[in-house]
């Protein structure tokens, strides 16, 4: 492998000690790529890439470091903050992104980050976490939303068989094919590309819904599958000019 491509194959996760963060270094770094993952503490992150390096092996690529630098040593990074540290995190890291870098946010603005319940969602000026990540981001950093409806518990259980869609939205074409990739590399996932980054402001809440789904049905994980797709369509087709979406 070329130095370019081990390069392509990393993925720094900011806020990577949680369960959301853990959970997709997991299946990223099962998947062979490389992660560098982030924390305020490095110590932490590097105790926590120690734990999965131990999980998945020694010939797992997971390394630990400081948020800024993690996002500093990759070109694709995961974001995943809990919301009431989203805007806070994104303005302490404003300096460290590398030119074109893809940021692929995770985050759901529950209301539980200002006392609220959880199947309630706040409302914000900027629309969604996603587009006010792209607020609060250098100009070339593309942003992508995803992952919203897949369970971190699911995730970091490497013997639960994940079943689901993960719906996908960005305004960079380009951008969205690597999130795709970065689903499809995640064995049963399926992508499902939404166009758009504004449509985070119509995936983030369904995890809200999907919340309260879990609290009546007594169950970890429910996620969302979507029908009538073709049958192992890579990617959707370009869009209808009727709709005009340039997605
Ligand atoms: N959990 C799920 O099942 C799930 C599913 C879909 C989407 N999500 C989304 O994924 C994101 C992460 O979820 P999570 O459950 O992993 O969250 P979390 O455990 O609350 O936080 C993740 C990490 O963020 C860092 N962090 C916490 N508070 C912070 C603060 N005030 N400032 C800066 N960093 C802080 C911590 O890392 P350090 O202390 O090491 O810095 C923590 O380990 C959330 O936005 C959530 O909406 C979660």
């Amino acid at each position: 492998m070329t130095e370019a491509q081990t390069e392509r194959q990393t993925i720094a996760i900011v806020g990577g000690t949680g369960p959301m963060g853990h959970g997709l270094a997991l299946r990223w770094a099962q998947a062979g790529y490389r992660i560098v993952l982030g924390s305020r503490d490095a110590e932490r992150a590097a105790a926590a890439a120690a734990g999965i390096r131990e999980t998945l092996g020694a010939a797992a690529r997971v390394e630990g470091a400081a948020n800024d630098e993690a996002v500093a040593a990759a070109s694709t990074v995961a974001l995943c903050v809990p919301f009431a540290a989203h805007a806070r995190t994104l303005q302490g890291l404003r300096s460290a992104w590398r030119e074109g870098s893809v940021l692929v946010d995770v985050t759901v603005p529950l209301a539980v980050a200002v006392g609220g319940r959880p199947t309630d969602m706040l409302g914000l000026p900027a629309g969604s976490a996603a587009e006010q990540a792209a607020q609060l981001t250098p100009r070339s950093v593309r942003v992508c939303a995803a992952f919203h409806h897949i369970s971190a518990a699911h995730l970091r259980d490497l013997d639960h068989a994940l079943d689901g869609d993960v719906l996908l939205c960005g305004n960079d074409r380009a951008a969205r094919a690597i999130v795709r990739a970065l689903v499809a590399a995640i064995p049963r996932l399926r992508p499902v590309d939404v166009g758009p980054l504004r449509r985070a402001r119509l995936l983030e809440p369904l995890t809200a819904l999907l919340i309260g789904i879990n609290g009546r049905y007594k169950v970890p994980g429910a996620g969302i599958r979507i029908t009538g797709l073709p049958e192992g369509e890579p990617h959707p087709p370009a869009p209808s000019p009727t709709f005009g979406e340039g997605g």
